[in-house]
């Protein structure tokens, strides 16, 4: 957790004035992957790892940002917009205020400083709780409320129309709505979601950073993307009324499966068979039944790494090396892939061996050890109180 005094000690220092601070978490995926923005289901959990935005308003439009973590300061004026796709830090806090305001929620100037303990580029979406954390902090500051998924649409935008990541809602939807001890079921078109209770007594959900970011994790999901589309297109001559591949059912898709160009067809496949292995997760984890829920996260890599084609040799690597584990029940990449980290669920008395076989066996092909984080389900964004 986030040192608050040290956050609201440095921003009186540099800012002359007490600030209230705002937190939003990172987030693990459990299963459900590049599923989001087909409309379907998504079983992610916010993590205890979290953004904490320190803010106080301005009397201009002006907003102040300072990331301790980087020791760098970054200005921008809400009445100018700034070039969007800068490739900066700045592009997800000033598209979070552009997007605001666009949906209708006036915002005062503000200062604000930041500090992290999400690691960038490991799949756990440092992106959104940047986004959610300082969505929050600005729409507080300058009066008004909101409501989360609304805030989280908000991050949303601020990725397409600011970063140029075409992504769908999961990251900002747990970041803003996570709740302690659970997983959610998110129901990605209706934008609803179910609290699945997760009991982390006896099997602990292991996040494993490779270490690894590819270039093109942007592009590809954007062609991902577009590959869905065309899929549904082309389905929809054969399924009339379809609109999104959340609206194929696996037997539909099988019995048309043929029809469809191969690698959009596998594209297509993966997605229509992701869906339904949430839902039996889902199932799987209400009853208890971890062992099924290991089964399906296994199969889930094998069909990210074979037929969406998102994994890389490293994810393999460490989710192959997991499922030799004893005591690991399940392990598959997590996340948009092409690098960032992997979750697996592992009984809690087989850790160390879990770490120890993992980081051997990655040191000894890469040359580097991968990261081992154990988390527990945390609680979405919120205000810190004042004696936090
Ligand atoms: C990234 C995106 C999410 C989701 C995942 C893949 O994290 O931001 O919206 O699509 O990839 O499941």
């Amino acid at each position: 957790m986030i040192e608050r005094e040290t956050l609201r000690r440095e921003f009186e220092r540099r800012y002359g004035r007490p600030a209230r601070l705002f937190r939003a978490p990172g987030r693990v995926n459990l299963i459900g992957e590049h599923t989001d923005y087909n409309g379907g289901f998504v079983l992610p959990m916010a993590i205890d790892r979290e953004t904490v935005a320190a803010a106080a308003p301005r009397e201009d439009r002006t907003v102040r940002v300072f990331s301790l973590d980087l020791d760098e300061e970054a200005t921008f004026d809400l009445d100018r917009p700034g070039r969007p796709r800068r490739g900066l830090w700045l592009d997800y806090v000033e598209g979070v205020a552009r997007a605001l305001e666009s949906r209708g929620v006036p915002l005062l100037g503000a200062d604000l400083m930041l500090l992290s303990d999400v690691p960038a580029g490991a799949g756990l979406s440092s992106s959104a709780a940047l986004e959610i954390s300082t969505g929050l902090a600005l729409v507080s500051v300058s009066g008004r409320t909101i409501d989360p998924v609304e805030l989280a649409l908000a991050g949303q935008q601020a990725e397409h129309t600011y970063v140029g990541t075409l992504s769908g809602i999961m990251d900002q939807f747990v970041a803003a709505l996570g709740r302690e001890g659970h997983a959610l079921l998110i129901d990605c078109r209706a934008l609803k979601a179910e609290a699945i209770p997760l009991d982390t007594e006896r099997v602990v959900v292991a996040i494993t950073d490779t270490h690894v970011h590819h270039e093109l994790s942007s592009s590809e999901y954007n062609l991902r993307r577009a590959e869905c589309e065309q899929g549904v297109a082309l389905l929809g001559e054969h399924l009339p009324g379809i609109e999104q591949l959340r609206d194929v059912s696996v037997e539909d898709f099988e019995r048309h499966a043929e029809r469809l160009p191969e690698t959009v067809r596998r594209r297509c496949r993966h997605v229509v068979h992701e869906m339904a292995r949430t839902l039996a997760a889902t199932d799987a984890l209400r009853r208890g039944d971890l062992e099924e829920m290991g089964r399906l996260m296994r199969r889930s890599h094998e069909s990210l790494r074979d037929d969406y084609e998102v994994s890389c040799a490293e994810l393999d690597l460490l989710a192959e090396t997991a499922w030799g584990v004893e005591g690991v029940l399940g392990s598959r990449m997590t996340g948009g892939g092409f690098g960032g980290s992997t979750v697996s669920l592992v009984r809690r008395e087989r850790l160390g061996e879990f770490e120890r076989t993992l980081t051997e066996e990655y040191h000894k092909q890469k040359g580097f050890a991968p990261t081992v984080y154990v988390s527990e389900a945390g609680g979405g964004a919120r205000e810190v109180s004042g004696d936090e």
